[in-house]
């Protein structure tokens, strides 16, 4: 018997301010796996993860949704500790980084990395909002890119050309919460200097994680490493730096801190010591994270680690991002679901299933093929391997008195033959090369499914002379299908919970795959798994076009783009989508801008709502000498009664151009008074006018 380990395995921490989808959960799924398989394997094994609560992105959406960053991060926690509840990913913590533990941990890492003097001051130009009062983040802020002159580039980096550069760059630069034209300010901000730990770091990197990941850091170790900017100003929610009043802890320095503070929190109320998890140097510590956050895994987090004193991960796993149908994820397509949109529609288990036949521990991209996806779970989840139960169990429990037998040396083969396979899934389990579980698995069903038919029990069965070789050939089936059951338990949990249910046991360890269950009596057969109906896809698919825009998809967006490497910085700030269209502030406008505008009045004569909008109700209006005009609005959430608008007069832009919707053509703009966040109310004229005459 090998000693037992110790382990701290962690996914990163998802952001507070987005719905969890189906990228995400490629890592949270397969954190699961590894975490399941290692508490089988009887070793202690926690899974610790959290909310990733700060940052200017969570300031902003809760200020804009009229309630407190806590509010929101405390709506966000329970929504996600749900979703994944609901995918089976069970943690052991999922704390959130907004807490008592990852405050003094966070103070206690900033002390000691300024003590060893790693912490520098800087000035730097950046660009800052008068009437927001705040220095944008570079997702806060959109302009021409100064290489290729694309419009609407965000302040890291160019969709257009790929360029990246500073945000003070930018031509014409623009707020893009309040619409403003933001300044060049310096400011002054607090940063960690890497390069003192220059060939310290090159040669942990490398013993760390994967060689492709080791091999593209290194490529950053031929010239003197960046420090890294660990300050924000205010206003900024997140933890205030002790002895600078103004300044906060940028959202990465404690967010990995806040795997220590969700472990600590764990081992105080499970009564153990985070020393001995921690900086133990004889437990092991994982963390899971996706490609796109390599640098601050890699090269900040052991920085800080070891400019603090602290223990290291031994292993960094890093994996790929979700592709769907071959694409990235996107919003039109239907193809950017969120983890609950495909719960309404399908089971849990279905994923998880098929995430297992595509994760080969690499950091390759993973396709989920929707097609792909329903023949796999309905040809092997389903058809291959719980068919084997199904069809067993309810057989025996029909006719048999549900009593299994002993085998015969034909059955004792077979059971041998899938017992054999026991330590090359392990292995692979431990390799987190989990495509290869359902590969192993399908074979011995497949020897199974050939015996089952080989014996034919639906025959036998019927002949009274045949019941005890029927009952032997069951048995048979009945001990190969508990042995995939429990290979299968890290990736099926409540499955395979069932399985030994079905059979009296307690919930599997992997040594129960040496045990034999004859001549006992089987429960009930319970439902393991159902087939799944290529419409239930579609209706999810449909149901994710709909839903509105949530800000993961903007994270995701940036994300999946050509320049992963160096925009993982920037898309730590993606602002979320809703940011976009923020508190209705425009810029200052010339004199000369405003008498552009031909300003009339006009009657409404008809006002209805639009089938399949909430917002737009549609004018037909009566402009005098021009004549009618149909123009949409999206204020239909001020006006419940459109028809109680019909005879108003209303102020109008009748020069505006033409504007192609998808529900018709709108010639003009009504002019409506309203507060940011307020659906505001129609305009109307203070002085009777005749309809169509100019207003000034
Ligand atoms: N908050 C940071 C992590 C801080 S860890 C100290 C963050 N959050 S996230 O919500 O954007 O992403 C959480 C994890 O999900 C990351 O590891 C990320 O790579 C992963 N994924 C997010 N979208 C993904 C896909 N589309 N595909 C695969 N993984 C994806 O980053
Ligand atoms: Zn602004």
């Amino acid at each position: 018997m090998s000693e037992k380990r110790r382990i701290v395995v962690t996914s990163a921490l998802p952001y507070a301010n987005g719905d969890i989808h189906l990228g995400h959960l490629v890592e949270y799924i397969q954190t699961d796996f590894w975490v399941r398989f290692q508490k089988m394997r009887g070793n202690d094994c926690v899974y610790i993860c959290a909310d990733d609560t700060h940052g200017t992105p969570i300031m902003i959406r809760a200020n804009k949704e009229g309630i407190t960053p806590e509010q929101l991060i405390a709506r966000s926690h329970a929504l996600h500790l749900k979703d994944f509840t609901d995918f089976e990913v069970a943690f052991d913590n999922y704390y959130s980084t907004n807490s008592p533990e990852n405050k003094a941990f966070s103070e206690q890492f900033f002390a000691a990395m300024e003590k060893s003097g790693a912490v520098t001051k800087q000035t730097s130009p950046q660009l800052y909002c008068a009437r927001c009062k705040m220095f944008l983040p570079d997702r806060f802020v959109k302009g021409v890119c100064p290489k290729c002159g694309a419009e609407n580039q965000y302040g890291d980096s160019c969709d257009k050309c790929g360029a990246t550069y500073a945000a003070d760059e930018l031509g014409h630069p623009v707020c893009t919460t309040c619409g403003g034209t933001p300044v060049v300010k310096d400011s002054e901000h607090l940063y960690f200097e890497l390069e003192p730990q220059h060939d310290y770091l090159r040669e942990w990197i490398p013993g760390h994680t994967t060689s492709d990941v080791s091999n593209k850091l290194l490529e950053w170790f031929n010239e003197p490493l960046r420090s890294w900017c660990i300050s924000r100003a205010a206003p900024y929610f997140g933890f205030q730096i002790p002895g600078y009043p103004d300044k906060y802890f940028y959202v990465w320095v404690d967010a990995p801190i806040g795997y220590l503070a969700s472990l600590k929190n764990w081992c105080e109320s499970h009564g153990e010591k985070f020393e001995d998890w921690w900086q133990n140097p004889k437990a092991e510590r994982y963390h899971f994270i996706g490609k796109d956050i390599i640098r601050f895994h890699c090269l900040f987090w052991p920085g800080m680690l070891h400019a603090a004193g602290f223990e290291q991960p031994n292993k960094i796993f890093v994996h790929g991002f979700l592709t769907v149908n071959g694409e990235k994820m996107s919003k039109s397509k239907g193809t950017f679901v969120n983890a609950r949109t495909y719960l309404d529609h399908l089971p849990a288990s279905a994923l998880r299933y098929y995430y297992a036949c595509k994760l080969g521990g690499t950091t390759d991209d993973m396709d989920l093929n929707l097609q792909d996806f329903v023949q796999r779970v309905n040809g092997d989840m389903v058809g291959k391997i719980t068919n084997l139960a199904s069809r067993g169990a309810q057989m025996l429990n029909k006719s048999l008195e549900g009593r299994l037998g002993t085998m015969d040396d034909e059955g004792r083969k077979l059971v041998d033959l899938a017992r054999s396979r026991a330590d090359v899934i392990a292995r692979h389990y431990e390799d987190r090369r989990f495509s290869q579980v359902p590969v192993e698995v399908a074979k011995i069903a497949d020897a199974a499914n050939e015996y089952f038919d080989a014996r034919a029990p639906w025959k036998t069965v019927k002949d009274p002379a045949g019941a005890e070789t029927t009952r032997v050939t069951l048995t048979t089936i009945l001990n190969v299908f508990r042995i995939l059951a429990i290979y299968l338990k890290p990736i099926l949990p409540a499955y395979s919970e069932k399985v030994a249910a079905l059979f009296g046991e307690s919930s599997y360890m992997w040594a129960d795959v040496q045990k034999t269950v004859e001549n006992i009596k089987i429960g009930a057969y319970e439902y393991l798994a159902t087939r799944i109906d290529a419409k239930q896809v579609e209706a999810m698919v449909e149901k994710a076009k709909e839903k509105p825009a949530d800000s993961g998809e903007v994270a995701h967006e940036s994300r999946a783009s050509k320049n992963k490497a160096e925009r993982t910085a920037a898309k730590a700030e993606a602002a979320p989508a809703a940011a976009a269209e923020a508190p209705a502030l425009k810029p200052e406008i010339a004199f000369d801008d405003f008498e552009k505008l031909d300003l009339r009045i006009a009657k409404v004569v008809a006002c209805e709502t639009v089938p399949k909008s909430s917002k737009l109700l549609k004018f037909d209006l009566d402009c005098g000498v021009l004549g009618h005009r149909t123009i949409f609005s999206g204020i239909r959430g001020a006006y419940p009664d459109p028809a109680a608008l019909v005879g108003r007069e209303v102020l109008f832009v009748a020069n505006l151009a033409p504007r192609k919707m998808s529900v018709g053509v709108s010639e003009g703009m009504i002019l409506f008074a309203g507060e940011p966040g307020v659906n505001g109310g129609v305009l109307s004229p203070i002085v009777e006018a005749g309809a169509g005459t100019p207003a000034t």
